[in-house]
């Protein structure tokens, strides 16, 4: 790559969503620097991206890493509150810490604060995830940085997948799948390679700008799962749970797995469709059309969110 192409700076381009913005801004001959701790999760980028570490308690660092960059992509945030001893973090820590980056990217003047936020973020939220989002959009807003906030509903594609790879997963084990009531939510996924051509386009576009990352189909969430048993070639009972019932058996597999598999927010969130907004979709690429392609592969090995954070 060019060393005079101008340079994008992407947090996790060895996690998820970050790998394919890398991607994306590699194919369009783009120069990449990414910002992880994850180099044991592998780098299959080889040479092609410059490789520096996200330390929230060296922020020079961070933004000599940043200085130059014509657009700095951020994907970093985390899941859930987690109290694991030495491994704590959860929505305050990421609060504070995409703040230090609002801070650092002032400090280097880098050109476009490109925020990858979440469909529906409000400061109403009794959910932190939602809450926090909708907060760093306004303290974004006010920064006085160029930015593109993207805010994308629930993302599907690739190996690294969790949510719907571990729906699979189950799919795949139990004859009966517990559905959150009845199902009838709506959702609109958007494949994760439409949500990395939108925060590029939206670096390289006007500034200041709020886009709903969405998919071009809308389903519920019971058609969702039908879609994917279908694909799968499975026959599966979808049973009406109360979401108790649900936490509750999310709870046992996920101490079997060392993980955690689903939180009382993520349900009521489904249930209250946060995952749709109902706005023009950008993203092209069709959820059924993708379970055509990876349903042999799909949920064939359980992705544990929380071992991959080791
Ligand atoms: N996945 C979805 O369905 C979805 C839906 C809507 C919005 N979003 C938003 O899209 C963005 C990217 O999500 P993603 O699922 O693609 O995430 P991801 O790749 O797993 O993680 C994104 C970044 O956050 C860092 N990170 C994640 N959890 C962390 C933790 N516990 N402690 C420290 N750092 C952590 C990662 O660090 P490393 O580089 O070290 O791994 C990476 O830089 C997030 O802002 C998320 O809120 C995601």
């Amino acid at each position: 790559m060019a060393s005079e192409a101008p340079l994008h700076v992407v947090t996790g381009a060895f996690g998820y969503t970050g790998k394919y913005i890398a991607k994306n801004l590699l194919d369009r001959g783009l120069r990449v620097r990414t910002l992880t701790n994850s180099l044991h999760r592998g780098n299959p980028f080889g040479d092609a991206i410059e490789v520096h570490p996200l330390d929230f308690d060296s922020p020079d660092q961070i933004v000599d890493s940043l200085r130059g960059a014509v657009a700095f992509h951020n994907t970093y945030w985390v899941r859930y509150d987690y109290r694991g001893g030495s491994r704590d973090f959860g929505y305050d820590l990421a609060v504070e810490n995409n703040k230090k980056l609002f801070d650092c990217a002032i400090r280097s003047d880098v050109g476009r604060f490109v925020h990858v936020s979440v469909a529906n973020a409000s400061p109403d939220s009794d959910w932190g995830y939602f809450q926090g989002k909708a907060q760093l959009e306004v303290d974004l807003r006010d920064s006085g940085l160029d930015y593109s906030i993207v805010r994308p509903t629930v993302i599907f594609g690739g190996p690294e997948n969790v949510l719907i790879n571990n729906i699979a997963w189950l799919l795949r084990r139990f004859p009966v799948f517990g559905l959150f009531g009845r199902g009838d939510y709506r959702l609109t996924p958007v494949h994760v390679e439409d949500v990395a051509q939108i925060c590029v386009d939206a670096a390289l576009g006007e500034p200041n700008t709020m886009l709903d990352a969405i998919g071009p189909e809308t389903y519920t969430y019971r058609e969702m799962i039908q879609e994917m048993t279908r694909a799968m070639g499975l026959r599966r009972l979808l049973v009406p749970i109360p979401d108790s019932v649900a936490l509750l058996a999310g709870r046992v597999l996920g101490a079997i797995k060392k993980d955690i598999l689903i939180t009382g927010h993520e349900i009521s969130g489904l249930r209250d469709e946060t995952m749709y907004t109902g706005t023009e979709p950008l993203g092209t690429r069709s959820f059924k059309g993708w379970l055509q392609t990876e349903a042999a592969t799909l949920g064939r090995q359980y992705c544990n969110d929380l071992t991959r954070r080791r």
